[in-house]
C-alpha cells in the first residue's frame, strides 16, 4: 500500500484532536476523528430514548446509520452535528456505548473502508491497536490527569458554559476507566506506538515530532 497510514490514540483530552488536526493539515491528507462516530450513535440513541440497556437497538442503530465524517461535525440524515456531540452527557454515553461490541463492529468497519481509499490520519482509542494496525505512524498521546481536565475546562468555558472543574476532573476519570476497562478494544498503547506525553510539551513540538516520524516512512 502506497498511502500513508497514521494512528494517533491515548485517553481522553489529551490534546489528540488538535495535534492529529495539524498533522493532518501539514501533510495535506484527512483527519478522521473516530469519536464523533460514536458520539453520533450516542445522539441518535438519547434522542430516540434508548438507555444503556437496550444494546440490540443501539446496535442496530451503529449499524443502519449511513454518516459522514465533514468539517467539525458529522453529517447524518441531513443534519450536521457539532457542538450538540461535545456536551458531557454524550461524552458519558459515547463511552458506554463504545464498550458494546457490535456498535465497535459497525464503527470500526467503517473507519477501515475510510483508510482503504486514502491517506489519513486518524484518532481516537484503538486505531493503532485493532482498527488499522498496520499504520505506518502510531502515536500514543496522554497528559497527566489533572491537566486534562484544565483542557477541557478551558474548552468549556471558551464554549460560553460554565463547567466545575472537580466534576470535570470525575467525568475523565470514569471514562478512562470505562474505556481502559473493557474487554472489547480496550484503550491501550500498541506495542509499536510511540508514547509522548502532552503535559510539558507544546502543540507546536509534538505536531513537529510526528511529522518526523511520518518522514521516514514516506
Ligand atoms: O475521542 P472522544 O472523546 O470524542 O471519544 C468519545 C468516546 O468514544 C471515548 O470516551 C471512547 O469511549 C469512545 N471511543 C472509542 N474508540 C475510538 C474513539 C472513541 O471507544 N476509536
Amino acid at each position: 500500500n502506497s498511502h500513508l497510514l497514521v494512528a494517533i490514540d491515548g485517553p481522553a483530552g489529551a490534546g489528540k484532536s488538535t495535534v492529529a488536526k495539524r498533522v493532518a493539515r501539514r501533510l495535506e491528507i484527512p483527519y478522521v476523528d473516530t469519536g464523533s462516530m460514536y458520539r453520533t450513535i450516542a445522539w441518535l440513541a438519547l434522542k430516540e430514548g434508548l438507555t444503556a440497556d437496550q444494546e440490540a437497538e443501539i446496535s442496530e442503530l451503529a449499524l443502519s446509520t449511513p454518516m459522514t465524517l465533514v468539517e467539525g461535525g458529522v453529517k447524518v440524515h441531513d443534519v450536521v452535528l457539532k457542538d450538540e456531540l461535545r456536551t458531557s452527557e454524550i461524552s458519558n454515553f459515547a463511552s458506554t456505548i463504545a464498550a458494546m461490541p457490535r456498535v465497535r463492529e459497525a464503527l470500526v468497519r467503517k473507519q477501515q473502508e475510510i483508510a482503504q481509499l486514502q491517506s489519513v490520519v486518524m484518532d481516537g482509542r484503538d486505531i493503532g491497536t485493532h482498527v488499522l494496525p498496520q499504520a505506518h505512524v502510531k502515536v500514543f498521546l496522554t497528559a497527566s490527569i489533572e491537566e486534562r481536565a484544565r483542557r477541557r475546562f478551558g474548552e468549556l468555558q471558551g464554549k460560553n458554559q460554565s463547567p466545575d472543574y472537580e466534576k470535570l476532573l470525575q467525568e475523565i476519570k470514569q471514562r478512562d476507566e470505562n474505556d481502559r476497562n473493557r474487554t472489547f478494544s480496550p484503550l491501550r498503547q500498541a506495542k509499536d506506538a510511540i508514547l509522548i506525553d502532552s503535559t510539558d510539551q507544546t502543540i507546536e513540538e509534538m505536531v513537529e515530532m510526528i511529522l518526523e516520524l511520518c518522514c521516514t516512512k514516506m
